[in-house]
């Protein structure tokens, strides 16, 4: 059996995997200091065994000022020592692998932290020089350069150019950053980029590491000719994002993946509206997989997510590949928090704070959502925390949120960090919740965000031992999904819930069945011969509204 728990080749675990997201500042600190590292989650292994899970992302290790999270990339090679060593690392992946638990990491080969050696030699080195081809340094418009090279947006709202000053404190050149100004953009088209990233792929997979998720994966290549960005782009030719050129770049890394005993598996973090566009990454000398946004991005309603499931089947047969189902992220408004809302989609620049939230209507309907996601076929992510249908943090106090989406747009966004809260392991409140493990004298510093007082009622000891809690219905849907080969691999088709069917979610997997109740009145089940799970109970044997099921049919 492979680690997925179906009969198929091992080198095929990642069409159905339940793939678990570490983030790792937050999900348990092992020295106490206050930082999640990997210490902490070398002594949670078995809980994410206990859950069931097949596969460990982790969001960015490396060496690293923290200006957006890890995602500037000061050294790939080293693990920043908030969170460990590089043999720890070694020791995390194959402690991890003994448990049937496989391990994929991080790439950000869009940008790296102006920390990195090769930006500060390319800022020692001066315009014109070999050392800053490696970047987009550019001469600003106007006599006096003074005007930025393009108009482009950054991701992060405001500008993506930035101005460097001269030895002689004169203002020199522009530099482009698609995020924020600590996160240079690298040329694509300079060898050095393509042979470092090859590098450090190598590296990791050299150690054990099952795959990669490539971040801003459709981000990477630019038009050298830098123009503004037209009004109506033509496909593929878009200054900066989803350019035909890209699709070199990755045959390139998944030769590399596939010269691996067990092939290593590339995983694409890829924001594109235009469906033949996205398949066109997973085509088979591609990437393997890439998160489906737009089903993450959906409101809680039965048409909205029935034409997204539609799409992204329909768009993974073109080449293939298996879907993947996310609800959430290190980017993303929790479930619990989105579904409690009158506007249950999410969307990065409608953020605000004091939305008002029903935090009891958002976990029934973040747990039906559990079973709905693990039904579909293709693979599942999990977010630390959504098992424990943890709430976004909306009062963390301002001085100590340190997400740049916040502060780029001036104060208005809340910014991530809502999510990233570090995680309640024990209803006792000693040691932030059990986030912490004692240091030699007995204490912890303060977490490096703060846990809300009540979140010890969502603490992972409290919920073991709750049949009824968020933890054990994640625990009971990954064995049941695990133990059915329909869920595995059957196939997938619509059923019909005559005179619901605006409101309900209903289709078959093999001899299992799945319904959803988005309407607000009660529905009747199909025939079955057994109830293998429900998101809640089911008065008069119906499904009530926001409700999910299982059935044997
Ligand atoms: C996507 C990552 O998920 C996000 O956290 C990061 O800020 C941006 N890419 C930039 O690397």
């Amino acid at each position: 059996m492979s680690p997925s728990g179906t009969a198929a080749h091992p080198s095929s675990w990642w069409r159905n995997a339940v793939i678990y997201q570490i983030y790792p500042r937050s999900f348990a600190d092992g020295n106490g200091d206050g930082t999640g590292d990997l210490a902490g989650v070398r002594a949670r292994l078995a809980y994410l065994k206990d859950l069931g899970v097949d596969a460990i992302w982790f969001t960015p290790w490396y060496l690293s000022p923290l200006d957006d999270g890890g995602y500037d990339v000061a050294d790939y090679r080293v693990i920043d020592p908030a969170f460990g060593t590089i043999e720890e690392a070694e020791t995390l992946i194959a402690e991890a692998a003994a448990l049937g638990l496989r391990t994929i990491l991080d790439i950000v080969p869009n940008h790296i932290s102006d920390q990195h050696d090769w930006f500060k030699a390319a800022l020692k080195a001066g315009s014109g020089s070999p050392e800053r081809e490696r970047f987009w340094f550019h001469p600003g418009k106007g006599d006096d350069g003074s005007q930025i090279p393009t108009r482009w947006v950054s991701s992060f709202q405001g500008s993506t150019w930035t101005r460097t000053t001269n030895p002689d404190g004169t203002p020199g050149e522009w530099y482009l950053h698609l995020f924020t100004p600590e996160q240079p953009d690298v040329n694509w088209n300079h060898p050095d980029v393509r042979r470092e990233h090859e590098d450090i792929l190598r590296f990791w997979f050299d150690r054990g590491v099952a795959g990669i998720r490539i971040d801003s994966a459709a981000l990477l290549i630019k038009d050298p000719e830098l123009p503004e960005v037209p009004a109506d782009p033509p496909r593929g030719g878009h200054p900066f994002m989803d350019r035909d050129e890209l699709h070199e770049v990755y045959r390139s890394w998944r030769a590399i993946a596939d010269s691996y005993e067990e092939p290593r598996v590339l995983v694409g973090e890829i924001w594109l509206p235009d469906i033949p566009r996205f398949a066109d990454y997973l085509r088979p000398d591609e990437m393997h997989t890439a998160f489906n946004f737009d089903f993450m991005v959906r409101p809680w309603n039965a048409k909205e997510l029935r034409e997204s499931i539609e799409t992204t089947l329909y768009a993974h047969a073109l080449v293939g590949a298996p879907a993947t189902w996310v609800l959430s992220n290190h980017d993303i408004t929790r479930p619990v928090t989105r579904y409690g809302r009158e506007d249950t989609s999410f969307a990065f620049d409608a953020k605000r704070f004091g939305t008002p939230t029903d935090g009891q209507l958002g976990t029934r309907r973040a747990r039906a959502a559990a079973l709905l996601t693990a039904a579909l076929p293709g693979c599942l992510y999990l977010y630390q925390g959504d098992e424990l249908g943890l709430p976004e943090n909306e009062d963390l106090p301002l001085g100590v949120i340190q997400d740049p989406m916040h502060f780029r747009s001036g104060g208005v966004d809340p910014g991530r960090d809502g999510c990233r809260v570090p995680l309640p392991w024990t209803s006792d409140p000693a040691h932030a919740h059990g986030f912490s493990a004692p240091r030699p004298e007995g204490t912890t510093a303060e977490p490096w965000l703060p846990l809300p007082s009540w979140w010890g009622n969502h603490a992972v000891d409290v919920q073991a031992v709750d049949p009824a809690s968020m933890l054990s219905l994640y625990r009971a849907v990954i064995a049941t999904r695990r133990g059915e080969p329909g869920l595995c691999d059957g196939p997938f088709a619509w059923l019909d819930i005559p005179g619901a069917a605006s409101s309900v979610l209903a289709f078959t997997r093999g001899d299992i069945g799945c319904v959803v109740n988005f309407g607000a009145e009660p529905v009747s089940l199909p025939q079955h011969s057994a109830v293998l799970l429900a998101s809640g109970d089911l008065p008069d044997g119906r499904l009530p509204t926001d409700t999910a099921v299982w059935l044997r049919l």
